[in-house]
């Protein structure tokens, strides 16, 4: 079943067609007016959090309130299996941004996340600020989570949401080593027909997804019990769930793991911008000037990369891609050619590079309060590798 192109698990669009649309647009002054009240409820609920002292009453009414935030309904599919108390962690498919929260309402369960919020709301929404620099680390923290809290855990081992009617994307087995035992559920979602607004759709933001729960009435999350799974090898109770959760929705399993969907959201997206430059780009000249100051943050990224590219080079297919990621692709890969700065010795590269490398077992300590610009230069400079190792290139 690798023969499923992965095009196939994600929808170019989340907009319905037809009759549907129209019905979508009739709905949109309403949806706004609902998206309005939800960011002002929200807001309330981030200064309570904020100001109150945590204890379970607020968690209480801060989950009850983010239930009309996001318009969420949890329902459980009665005839599956019971929740067994006593497995601690479970494993569920992916299918929005906001499964964690749905699976907190029903399930008591937390997901670990890199979230730095007020311990109250986290806690209400289903997440658990947890040190993610390495799977190890994360291990140990849930490990260590687990007994010394009531709550339980969550885990989608899928990484990333598809379009939940073709395929789940491959399994990471680590969630499976924490315990030999875990109780899979499978979510399904639903909304009102006449705003058929999908949950996802390709190379989309954490933060467009949630407008859209803010903007459609409600979504229906149905969670639906398996039978308590155990085995001591990973590798194959990874391997079962999988299956298991693939049959009771009625899709396949596959192939593509979280990364190819990265792959693909990138490539895709450098498709779009391509294309798009040569249909109407030009319209547009006060793009450039709006979008300056950005345009230098991420030049600037590039440049701390690949020191001996020219400026005005990087900054010229940063207008094309505006993406710094797609850029180092194209610089890596030879796509932009350019005349190398002359530079007084080679070291500023290597510099940067060993750098940024040798934070990393710092930042391990100092747990996992990497700053956003931290994080960047560690995938660029890891991304930077892949490329390296991928395509047989020389150091640039
Ligand atoms: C994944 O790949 C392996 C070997 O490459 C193959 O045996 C297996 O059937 C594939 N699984 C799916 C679901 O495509
Ligand atoms: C589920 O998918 C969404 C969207 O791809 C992603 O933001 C989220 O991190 C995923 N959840 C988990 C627990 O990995």
């Amino acid at each position: 079943m690798s023969q499923i192109n992965i095009k196939e698990l994600f929808d170019e669009s989340r907009f319905p067609s037809g009759w549907k649309l129209v019905a979508l647009f009739l709905y949109t002054p309403l949806g706004i007016v609902l998206v309005l009240l939800r960011l002002l409820i929200g807001l309330q609920l981030w200064l309570f959090a904020s100001l109150l002292p945590d204890c379970d009453t607020l968690r209480t009414c801060l989950n009850h309130g983010l239930t009309l935030t996001f318009g969420i309904i949890v329902r459980v599919d009665m005839t599956g299996e019971e929740r067994d108390k006593k497995s601690r962690i479970i494993v569920a498919n992916n299918v929005s941004a906001l499964d964690h929260f749905a699976l907190r309402r029903n399930a008591e369960t937390v997901t670990p996340s890199l979230w730095e919020l007020p311990n109250a709301l986290s806690h209400a929404m289903g997440l658990q600020e947890m040190n993610m620099n390495s799977k190890d680390a994360l291990i140990a923290n849930i490990k260590h989570f687990l007994s010394s809290s009531g709550y339980n855990i969550a885990l989608q081992p899928e990484f990333g949401s598809t379009n939940s009617r073709v395929a789940l994307l491959k399994f990471n087995s680590w969630p499976f080593s924490i315990q030999s035992s875990i109780q899979p559920v499978v979510i399904k979602t639903q909304r009102p027909e006449f705003v058929g607004v999908k949950l996802t759709s390709v190379a989309s933001t954490w933060w467009m997804d949630v407008f859209w729960f803010m903007f459609v009435p409600y979504t229906i999350f149905t969670l639906r019990y398996l039978k308590v799974k155990r085995n001591m090898d990973s590798e194959v109770l990874a391997r079962e769930v999988e299956r298991e959760i693939a049959d009771t929705l009625g899709i396949q399993t596959s192939n593509h793991t979280v990364s190819d969907k990265t792959e693909y959201e990138k490539r895709y997206v450098l498709e779009r911008t391509r294309s798009g430059t040569l249909q109407g780009g030009r319209t547009m000249p006060n793009a450039h000037i709006v979008a300056n100051a950005e345009m230098r943050r991420m030049a600037h990224q590039v440049s701390e990369v690949f020191p001996l590219v020219p400026y005005n080079v990087i900054i010229r297919d940063l207008l094309k891609t505006r993406s710094v990621d797609v850029t180092i692709s194209n610089i890596l890969e030879g796509i932009v050619t350019y005349v190398p700065e002359p530079a007084p010795t080679n070291s500023a590269s290597t510099a940067s590079v060993s750098r940024i490398q040798s934070n990393e077992p710092k930042s391990g300590s100092s747990s996992g309060t990497l700053s956003f610009q931290e994080r960047k230069a560690k995938m660029i400079a890891e991304a930077r590798e892949r490329y390296i190792q991928k395509h047989g290139l020389p150091n640039c």
